[in-house]
């Protein structure tokens, strides 16, 4: 089996010193790559910019915007082997500036609205190749429907939901507390654990399927 992960965030320039982003860290998605390659899995990590060491045993490759992670991730599942499991843990920027200026634009040149430009959607992208496809759904309330929406229309094999405004959960903390939502509306809730409990659930689920 090849299990592919996504994580972190990407950076989407206006400039060549200013940006759009958000605040993941990676952790999440580091600690599942952690933990496939640990079960002896092929493992590929395609993450945004963030400062943690790769993973024993992981073949890591570093990129900036979601255009980029998409085409790593691309590259990743044409050549895996095996079953080829996703895993897409990144907050990817959904929309990036209409124009990148090519040297660092002065405030009077800075204009007063941004025109932003959708990006391509990895996981909808990809949804031929990978036999399991697992996504993430970070939600600022309790909205399990959002989660299941989501599944949906990604044709995922299921959901992973977390609160990112509740305390110990989602972005840079070293705990998340998930629910599993898989495409039939069946939702499986875990209490507050660590990254890496969670990462054994998942890779557990992953196996069952
Ligand atoms: O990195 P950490 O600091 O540990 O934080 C972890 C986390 C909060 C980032 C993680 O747990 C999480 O929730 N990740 C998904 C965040 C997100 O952007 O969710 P979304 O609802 O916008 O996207 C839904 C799914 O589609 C995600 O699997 C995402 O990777 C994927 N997606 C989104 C947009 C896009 N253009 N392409 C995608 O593939």
């Amino acid at each position: 089996m090849t299990v592919i992960v996504t994580a972190g965030p990407t950076r989407e320039y206006l400039d060549p010193v200013r940006f759009l982003s958000n605040p993941s860290t990676g952790k999440m998605g580091f600690a599942i790559a952690a933990e496939a390659a640990r079960r002896g899995f092929s493992t590929t990590l395609v993450a945004g910019p963030v400062s943690l060491k790769t993973p024993n045993g992981v073949h890591r490759i570093d990129v900036v915007t979601a255009r980029e992670m998409l085409a790593a991730t691309r590259r990743a599942v044409e050549s895996g082997r095996g079953r080829i499991v996703l895993i897409a843990t990144a907050a990817v920027a959904d929309w990036r500036p209409a124009l990148c200026a090519r040297r660092k634009l002065k405030k009077s040149e800075m204009p007063n609205t941004l025109r932003l430009v959708r990006n391509p959607d990895i996981l909808k992208s990809l949804s031929r190749r990978p036999i399991v496809r697992v996504g993430f759904a970070a939600e600022t309330s309790d909205n399990l429907d959002e989660a299941l929406r989501k599944c949906r229309e990604k044709r995922l094999s299921f959901v992973v939901a977390n609160d990112v405004t509740e305390y110990g959960c989602g972005f840079g903390t070293d705990t998340n507390r998930v629910s599993f939502v898989f495409p039939d509306g069946r939702v499986v809730r875990f209490p507050l654990t660590t990254k890496r409990a969670v990462a054994r659930r998942i890779l557990g689920a992953v196996s069952r399927l």
